[in-house]
């Protein structure tokens, strides 16, 4: 069955400039540290890179075409930093500012709204070289470049988004080590933290002073986060890796706190006394939406020997996704209301939701992702139960538009609902484009 949503409710699919774009050294670009990472061996799945990607730098007007096909509503899209400012500070790049031009042009000829994403993690090489985002000055930069940005596109941009998931960029980037750069540093992942929401703010401002009057929000992975057991070791693990992975950043952007339990917890492990009263202030700009990016479902158990948060994660007692990620939709219903009671009210959009599975072309020419189509109709049904409970949800993004650079798992991962064949870059939709084509055009007649 077919959800239904009130009047308004935006529904497309989500991108990012690396996952897709190409064209790393055209037209002025200069290198980000996602270049560097997945240059460097043994990082990315099979020395996969973003070189090419999907080659969507050169066929902007073919993939908006397909987007339109689908019938998206919306479309969310990332503006690569690198092209507009290359050395990440000083000139702007006018030829790479052309490009999002010419796309939101398209998006707009073809009657589709679009989001635009800030930092969707491919921060210019030369800051990096000077500490990234675990340096203060990162921030400025990056404010700096919003403001780059918002004057020469801020009338065509009704949605922004800061930053995307600083969770990933911060913890996966600075703490794990998957992500670029890359680090291993508990403190420096901490500060990095703080410095992308301190970004945020200031981006915030950036903003709301340049032309237009598009709408201002962040992107936040949310997770739903479960003790294993009832033990109170298990509990209390439960509890810090939801401080980890929610209220970390939940609380400085809605309350202007980080949680009192989690600076207890890193106070006795490293430096956490990055932060001032007024960046914290900052940090808080009120918001005219809160993006939600759920994948994760956790349960979790107390593990001594685990570094850091001395928590481990089950693997998954039920169904998952080609990534071993647990399949429990009512877990997104959760997060939703949740975030709506105790961080609300705040209008949200589901700004990302998607899953990879074992995607081929069948011997007929066709990709049959029935698995996909089984786990997006049941998400979306989970986010029409939450606008039942009150939440206000006003829109749904899948992850994603077409098969893409899926980060360290390189091209190995798929979450598109066009499958992506990368050596001759013809696109397939899969059974799911044609699923999800029949719910934007009932969408669009019951709203009519
Ligand atoms: C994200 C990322 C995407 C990933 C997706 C699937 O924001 O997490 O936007 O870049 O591809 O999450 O892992």
């Amino acid at each position: 069955m077919t959800p239904t949503f009130p009047p308004g409710f935006l529904l497309g699919t989500s991108t990012a400039a690396y996952q897709i774009e190409g064209a790393v050294r055209e037209a002025g670009r200069g290198p980000s540290i996602w270049d560097t990472f997945s240059h460097t061996p043994g990082k990315v799945y099979r020395g996969d890179t973003g070189d090419i990607a999907c080659d969507h730098y050169h066929r902007p007007s073919a993939d908006l075409d397909m987007i339109a096909e689908l019938g998206c509503q919306t479309y969310r899209f990332s503006i690569a930093w690198p092209r507009v400012i290359p050395a990440g500070q000083g000139p702007v790049n006018h030829p790479g500012l052309d490009f999002y031009k010419r796309l939101l042009d398209g998006l707009h000829e073809r009657g589709i709204i679009p989001m635009a994403t800030l930092y969707h993690w491919d921060l210019p090489q030369p800051l990096q070289d000077a500490g990234g985002w675990a340096a203060r000055d990162t921030t400025a930069r990056f404010a700096d470049y919003a403001a780059a940005v918002v004057a020469e596109l801020g009338d065509l941009v009704p949605f922004w988004v800061t930053v995307n998931e600083p969770w990933v960029s911060a913890f996966a980037g600075y703490l794990q080590g998957r992500h670029a750069p890359g680090l291993t540093d508990l403190a420096a992942a901490l500060r990095a933290s703080h410095h992308l929401l301190l970004g945020h703010g200031y981006a915030c401002q950036a903003l709301r002073a340049g032309p237009g009057s598009g709408q201002v929000g962040i992107a936040l992975n949310l997770t739903d986060v479960e003790p294993g057991t009832g033990d109170p070791l298990d509990k209390a693990a439960a509890e810090r890796i939801d401080g980890f992975e929610n209220r970390w950043f939940l609380d400085p952007v809605r309350y202007g706190r980080y949680p009192e339990d989690m600076l207890t917890w890193y106070g006795g492990k490293a430096d956490v006394l990055f932060a001032d009263e007024s960046d914290l202030g900052l940090i808080a700009q009120p918001l005219d939406f809160l993006g939600v990016n759920y994948y994760e479902y956790q349960r979790i158990v107390h593990d001594q020997d685990e570094p850091v948060h001395a928590a481990r994660e089950l693997p998954p007692a039920g169904p998952a996704t080609h990534g071993g990620v647990a399949i429990e939709p009512a877990a997104l219903t959760r997060v939703l209301c949740r975030v709506h009671e105790n961080y609300g009210p705040v209008p949200l959009y589901v700004t990302e939701n998607g899953a990879s599975f074992n995607d081929y072309i069948d011997p007929e020419g066709r990709v049959n992702d029935q698995e996909r189509i089984d786990y997006l109709s049941a998400h979306l049904a989970a986010a029409a139960e939450s606008i039942r409970r009150g939440v206000d949800l006003r829109g749904y993004y899948i992850w994603s538009l077409l098969d893409n650079f899926e980060w360290a798992h390189g091209y190995s991962s798929r979450f598109g609902l066009i499958y992506v064949d990368y050596r001759t870059q013809t696109r397939i939709p899969k059974a799911s484009a044609a699923w999800f084509r029949g719910i934007t055009s009932q969408e669009k007649r019951s709203s009519e």
